[in-house]
């Protein structure tokens, strides 16, 4: 039988549509199951989570865009997705919270700011290392304003449409007056600098300039979001044309024992020394690599049992992740 607690978060988890939580309780009680001995039913319970997350992801993604003209090309630049991703779900720092939440109030407030002939922030370029929540940002703002998520891969665009990218590039902003959304422009260095060599260089060029002149002249009520992992690299003239430019770094060591805290919760090896241990031992990993430290960890329960996830093991993961970079 699994803990009361985790079944009050379950029932909680679910009703609130809080996909990610309901995920890993249910994990949690695999595990519990696997460290009772009780290996068949820990297996039955990860499969059925696996297959219930496959049949999310499907239910999410919306084969074919509802655009009558030139709908075959539009699904090929643009990844559509419906995101559930809440902006609770992030560890972030005050500033960067209070920077997201302001995008979410000014966007709730369309019609207001419009009636004072003013206009919510929707340019937003993100930077920052790695794993740090820059694509989770767009995948929040999406969610938390109900609205879907476009990705437009540019160096895809470049690679595959060498001589058109320019008229696709303007096709995708034409969209975007047509169908309100997020539209995250991620990989954004492919444009934004001239690191690219030999005959892409030319494309690349015009494509930039297009897409500072689109982005000027843009007046939909879609948000455009632009991420990169280098900005000291991007074309100056790229800044003013956005409303805000948010830095995300990497996790500092409080934020790492907040992110821990959450995913542990009903572990009872991982007290909060342990808790203090781990965050020391993970600084200057990002997000991404918590996330698949956690999961390595409870994995490791489910398929090899107790024993043979202690905290030693814990410690090599971090290791090993620590070391590979
Ligand atoms: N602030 C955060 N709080 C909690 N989890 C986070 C946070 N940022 C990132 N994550 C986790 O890390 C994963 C990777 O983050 P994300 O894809 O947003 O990184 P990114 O900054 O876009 O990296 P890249 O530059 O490689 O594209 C997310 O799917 C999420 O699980
Ligand atoms: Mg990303």
């Amino acid at each position: 039988m699994a803990a009361a607690e985790q079944i009050k978060s379950l029932i909680k988890s679910f009703s609130e549509g809080d996909n990610s939580r309901f995920y890993a309780t249910a994990m949690q009680i695999a595990a519990a199951e696997a460290r009772k001995g009780h290996q068949e039913l820990a297996e039955e319970l990860k499969k059925l989570i696996q297959d219930s997350k496959k049949l999310k992801i499907k239910e999410s993604k919306i084969k074919r865009l509802a655009v009558n003209p030139a709908q075959k090309e539009l699904n090929d630049l643009l990844e559509f997705s419906r995101p559930d991703d809440k902006l609770k779900d992030m560890v972030l720092s005050m500033k960067l919270n209070k920077s997201i939440q302001r995008v979410l109030d000014e966007q709730c407030q369309i019609e207001k700011l419009r009636q004072h002939n003013l206009f919510p922030r929707k340019k937003l370029l993100l930077t920052g290392p790695p794993g740090c929540g820059k694509t989770m940002t767009a995948r929040v703002i999406s969610n938390e304003l109900s609205i879907p998520l476009f990705v437009i891969r540019l160096d895809g665009l470049i690679s595959r449409y060498m001589g058109e990218s320019i008229a696709k590039l303007r096709l995708v902003f034409d969209t975007m007056k047509e169908f309100r959304a997020v539209y995250l422009f991620d990989e954004f260095d492919s444009i934004g600098t001239n690191r690219s060599q030999g005959n892409e260089v030319g494309e690349i060029k015009r494509v930039l300039n297009s897409f500072l002149l689109q982005i000027e002249k843009d007046d939909s009520n879609s948000l455009i979001i632009a991420a990169t992992n280098i900005p000291e690299n991007l074309d100056e003239a790229l800044f003013r044309r956005f409303d805000d430019i948010i830095n995300y770094p990497l996790p500092t060591e409080e934020q790492i024992f907040k992110y821990y805290k959450r995913e542990f919760l009903n572990n009872k090896l991982i007290n909060n020394n342990v808790l203090i241990e781990l965050s020391k031992k993970s600084i200057g990993l990002n997000f991404s690599d918590l996330e698949k430290i956690c999961q390595d960890f409870l994995k490791n329960i489910i398929i090899y049992g107790e024993e043979e996830s202690s905290l030693e093991f814990l410690f090599e993961v971090i290791d090993s992740r620590k070391t590979s970079f």
